[in-house]
């Protein structure tokens, strides 16, 4: 064999392998074809042989040839071996669809809606329903009918922002003649008011809500919070079912039967006698600890019976019908139960803070 017929070798050779490179049906076939062509008796190898015998000044190029059959049919063989791989069972064109994807991120519900629905499922469970009312009220719902008349010193401390619908606003926010003292409701406690208004008792319910006060932003204040009221309006109540409701949903909130409850006097105008709840920590059980500031115990709110002028003010007789009701903020239940120091983290909407919950 002389470098021309060595050539014509190799290229018959090429075109061989590379048609049953193209024609090899699977893995196997594709295997074999390699071996045939590439292996340890292929044309490749005879004509490497061959080399020795040529004229020293053809063995470079001879070199060459062969050095260019093992590379392009080595390229063919690589090829078909990933279009093999893209066919196996299991996997569409291209897409190994066995390897399952990058999971998709679900969102959750916010730490303050999921204490409202949690509170919301606990009363519930004691017989009560569930009331709204609009964030955007007037000072009758607000501050009058809750006993709290213009000049009241209550007011003072529950400032808030003001907004003038003019005198054709909407008529569900109470728009017409007492407009310009539309305002952010201070509390859910006019909820209360619109219950009454639009209910015969007995009346159970629950209010929970958006609520906005004239408040610096610090750790512990926000102009806008939540808060959830509570109100019973049936013959015969009496202080002792505000206290055991209380105690009893106490509880439940935090899955601690040996939380006390403790009630101290104070003073709200929709209310009397009006009381300030607390319940025993529930972190020290009543030792002291930095959660409670070492008193021992957590405010929570304010409560009390039903003050008759309420009643008056929505039409209620208030010789038939007792009533008890209380108040307290959502946000600071979560502080409690979560130790959160800071109730900006609330509404900051920092995901890192927000996935713990
Ligand atoms: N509305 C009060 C507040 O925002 C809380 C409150 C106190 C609600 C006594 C009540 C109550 O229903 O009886 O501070």
């Amino acid at each position: 064999m002389n470098l021309a017929e060595a050539r014509r070798a190799l290229a018959e050779a090429e075109s061989a392998a590379l048609g049953a490179i193209g024609a090899a049906a699977d893995v196997a076939a594709l295997d074999a074809a390699e071996r045939e062509w590439l292996g340890k008796r292929s044309p490749a190898v005879v004509v490497t042989e061959v080399i020795k015998g040529l004229a020293p000044a053809e063995r470079p190029q001879a070199g060459q040839a062969v050095g260019a059959y093992r590379a392009r049919v080595g390229d063919a063989v690589a090829a078909r071996r990933a279009e093999l791989a893209d066919r196996s069972p299991g996997s569409g064109a291209g897409i190994d669809l066995t390897l399952g994807g990058h999971g998709r991120r679900r969102g959750h519900l916010h730490l303050v809606t999921q204490i409202r629905r949690e509170l919301e499922d606990i009363f519930v469970g004691l017989g009560y329903r569930v009331a709204e009312g609009p964030e955007v009220e007037d000072d009758w719902h607000n501050f009058e009918a809750l006993n709290i008349p213009p000049a009241h010193p209550a007011r003072s401390m529950q400032d808030t922002i003001y907004v003038a619908l003019g005198a054709d606003g909407p008529d569900e926010l109470g728009g017409g003649a007492g407009a310009e003292h539309m305002m952010l409701r201070t509390h859910t406690s006019p909820v209360q008011i619109r219950t009454m208004e639009t209910q015969a008792p007995p009346i159970y319910v629950v209010a929970p809500g958006r609520t906005y006060r004239n408040e610096t932003l610090d750790a512990r204040h926000s102009p806008a919070f939540h808060q959830m009221e509570c109100l019973a309006v049936d013959r015969g109540l009496t202080m002792a079912d505000l206290f055991g409701t209380i105690e009893a949903f106490a509880r439940r909130l935090f899955d601690d039967d040996s939380v006390r409850t403790r009630f101290r006097s104070d003073f709200f105008p929709y209310t009397e006698p009006s009381a300030e709840l607390a319940v025993s920590c529930v972190f020290c059980r009543g030792s002291g600890c930095r959660v409670c500031s070492h008193t021992g115990w957590i405010e929570l709110g304010g409560c009390g019976m039903v003050d008759p002028n309420v009643f008056r003010a929505v039409g209620i007789d208030p010789e038939e019908w007792q009533g008890f009701a209380f108040g307290f903020g959502l946000e600071r239940i979560a502080m409690i139960r979560y130790g959160i120091n800071e109730i900006r983290t609330f509404f900051d909407n920092d995901l890192r803070f927000l996935e713990q919950y």
